[in-house]
C-alpha cells in the first residue's frame, strides 16, 4: 500500500513562530526521499498552514505526486487551475475546525460538484472527493464524474471497541468494493495512525493512504535525540 504524507503541520509549526523554519517544502522533499509516494498539502480559505508559496514552490519542485487538498471555492478553483497539481481533492472547510471534520456533502451539492470537477478536468486535473464511506455517497461521487474517493478514516480512528472497530472496518470495505465496480480509484485517510493503519492493509482496493498528523508527531519527537546533540556539539 501506498503512502501519501500530508505537509500541513509542518507549516504549522513554521507560522507559530511567523518564521522560515521548518519549510513544509523541504519537509515534503524528505517524505519523497523516504519513498513516499505523494505529497498532499491544505491550502485552506485562511492560509492557517500551507501559503500560497508553499504550494508554488511545492509544484515546482515535487516529483511524485502534489495533492492538494481545498475546498469548492470559485478562489480555489482558479488556484487550482494556475498551479495545476496531479490531483485536487475536494474537502468540507469550517473556518472554526481544527482540521477537516467529515466528508463532504455529494448529495446537497450535486451540481456545484458536477461543475467543479468538470472544469478541473477541462483543465486536465483529476479530482478526488473525501466521503464518508456509504454507498449512497460513492454511487454519487462516480455519478459527478470522480476520479477517486478518499475514503474518511476519521470515524475509524476514533473508535476504542473491538466488535466497533471490525464494524467500521467492513464498512470502509464495503465502500471499497462499491467504489472499484464504478471504476473509481480508491484511497483512505484522516486519523491514521501508528496502531490503527496496519488493519487499512486487508481492504485490497486501497491503493494509498493519506496521512499527517501522526507522522509529524513522530518525526518531532524521533528527531529530539539528534536535534538535541547537534546543539551539544556546538555548545562544547
Ligand atoms: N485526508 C484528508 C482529506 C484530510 O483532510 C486530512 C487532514 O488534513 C488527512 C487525510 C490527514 O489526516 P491526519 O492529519 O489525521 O493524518
Amino acid at each position: 500500500m501506498k503512502l501519501a504524507v500530508n505537509i500541513d503541520h509542518i507549516a504549522t509549526l513554521r507560522n507559530a513562530r511567523l518564521a522560515e523554519e521548518p519549510d513544509p517544502v523541504t519537509a515534503a522533499h524528505l517524505a519523497e526521499l523516504a519513498g513516499a509516494s505523494g505529497i498532499v498539502c491544505h491550502l485552506r480559505e485562511d492560509r492557517r498552514h500551507i501559503k500560497d508559496r508553499d504550494l508554488q514552490l511545492l509544484r515546482e519542485t515535487i516529483k511524485t505526486k502534489l495533492d492538494l487538498e481545498m475546498a469548492m471555492t470559485h478562489e480555489m478553483k482558479e488556484i487550482a487551475i494556475k498551479t495545476k497539481p496531479d490531483l485536487v481533492t475536494l474537502v468540507p472547510e469550517k473556518r472554526e475546525e481544527l482540521t477537516t471534520e467529515g466528508g463532504l456533502d455529494v448529495m446537497g451539492f450535486q451540481q456545484e460538484l458536477r461543475g467543479f470537477i468538470s472544469d478541473l478536468k477541462e483543465a486536465g486535473i483529476p479530482t478526488s472527493l473525501f466521503i464518508e464511506p456509504t454507498t449512497q455517497a460513492i454511487t454519487v461521487s462516480a455519478e459527478l464524474g470522480a476520479d477517486f474517493v478518499e475514503l474518511h478514516t476519521g470515524k475509524y480512528s476514533l473508535l476504542t471497541k473491538e466488535t466497533e472497530i471490525e464494524a467500521e472496518l467492513e464498512r470502509l470495505q464495503n465502500a471499497a468494493h462499491i467504489a472499484k465496480t464504478f471504476n473509481l480509484r480508491v484511497v483512505a485517510g484522516h486519523g491514521l495512525n501508528y496502531q490503527n493503519t496496519p488493519a487499512i492493509k486487508s481492504i485490497k482496493e486501497i491503493e494509498e493512504v493519506s496521512i499527517g498528523h501522526a507522522l509529524i508527531a513522530r518525526a518531532a519527537l524521533f528527531g529530539m535525540e539528534k536535534a538535541v546533540k547537534d546543539m551539544l556539539k556546538l555548545l562544547n
